[in-house]
Order: structure tokens, then C-alpha cells, then sequence
């Protein structure tokens, strides 16, 4: 349990509870680069691309994300539990909140937090697909590969993490520390 006062000082990277793994400039070098190959990869797309949120991990990453590709595109969003504990995915998944719009005929890119054991985007992955898109690809900013339950093709990955518990730029802990600009991990040495 951390105190209040290590809490507010888990935004200094070098002085809070959490270790820095991934630097805010290292981040978005890298959700630059990202950008750039998915805007060559669909430049011919028109405007029937689809940048899918997978809520609420995603939304700090989506929204650089978005900014870093010159194409026309919408957005959407896609809430879904696992049912199971906060910590652990048991693979039996429901959506708690839709799409808005049809992705049928639409290039739909699925945009996720961290590929943890693979269970839950393996269930999403399978759903979207009965939906008829023209094509649905991965991208996800961490995988963690030590733990692979169920293998997915990442189509876009910025980084392979360590099996050690993140947070930060979207990840959370009992729903905090999303705001944390660089990515961590709770250091309990
Ligand atoms: P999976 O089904 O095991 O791949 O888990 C996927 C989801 O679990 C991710 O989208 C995250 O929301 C959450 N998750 C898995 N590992 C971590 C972590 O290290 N930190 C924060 N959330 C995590």
C-alpha cells in the first residue's frame, strides 16, 4: 500500500515509488514512429479507416497515436471486462460498452494498452471479425511476452516489456497513476 505522500510523488520518474521503464520522449519517439508506418500502411484506405480504442487502458496512447498519422480516419471505442480478478485475465470476456458505428467494409486497427496473456484480445480480435471489416489489424504499445497465454500477431508494437506489473500513460493500478507521463513499475525492493 502506498502512502498519500508517495503517491503524489510518483510523477517525479526519478524520485516516486515506481522505477521508470519507458521515458515520456522514449514514448513518444516511439508512437511516432508507429504513426508513420501504419500512415504508409493505409494510405490507400481513403476514409474507411478505424482507429479502435480498447477502453480505458488505450486512451493516453490513441490519442498521441491518432496525432502521429496523416490520414483521414475515425475513431472509436470498445469497453470490455474479463471476467476474473483486477490482476488476472481469465479469457471469458464481455463488452460493457459498443461501437458506435458498423465497421463493416471499414480497415479497423485495434488499439491496445499491453498484450498481456492474450486472452482478452484474442476474444475481441474473433468478435470484430464476425462484424465484416475489410481488415482488422493489432497495435498495441507493450507486450509482454513472458506470459503469452494465447499467441496474437501484433501488427504494430512500440515495446516488449519484462513480466514486472506497469503503469503510467494509460495503465493503472485500482484505476490511478493513468496520468503518469513515462511508464513504470512498482519497484517493492
Ligand atoms: P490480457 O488479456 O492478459 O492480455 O490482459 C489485457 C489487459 O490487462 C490489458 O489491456 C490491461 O488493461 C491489463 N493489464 C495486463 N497487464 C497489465 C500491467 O502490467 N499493467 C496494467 N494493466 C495490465
Amino acid at each position: 500500500m502506498l502512502s498519500a505522500q508517495q503517491k503524489a510523488s510518483a510523477f517525479d520518474p526519478h524520485g516516486g515509488p515506481f522505477k521508470e521503464l519507458l521515458s515520456a520522449e522514449t514514448i513518444a519517439a516511439r508512437v511516432a514512429e508507429m504513426g508513420k508506418q501504419i500512415t504508409e500502411d493505409h494510405r490507400d484506405h481513403g476514409e474507411d479507416l478505424v482507429l479502435l480504442s480498447v477502453l480505458k487502458g488505450s486512451v493516453i496512447f490513441i490519442a498521441d497515436l491518432c496525432r502521429a498519422i496523416a490520414l483521414p480516419l475515425s475513431l472509436e471505442f470498445i469497453g470490455i471486462a474479463s471476467y476474473g480478478d483486477e490482476t488476472k485475465s481469465s479469457g471469458v470476456v464481455r463488452i460493457t460498452s459498443d461501437l458506435t458505428r458498423p465497421i463493416e467494409g471499414k480497415h479497423v486497427i485495434v488499439v491496445e494498452d499491453i498484450i498481456d496473456t492474450g486472452l482478452t484480445v484474442h476474444y475481441l480480435m474473433h468478435n470484430l471479425r464476425t462484424r465484416r471489416p475489410a481488415s482488422v489489424s493489432l497495435c498495441s504499445l507493450l507486450h509482454k511476452p513472458s506470459r503469452t497465454a494465447r499467441p496474437v500477431d501484433i501488427d504494430y508494437l512500440g515495446f516488449t516489456v519484462p513480466d514486472q506489473f506497469v503503469l503510467g500513460y494509460g495503465l493503472d493500478v485500482a484505476q490511478q497513476f493513468r496520468n503518469l507521463p513515462y511508464i513504470g513499475y512498482f519497484d517493492g525492493e
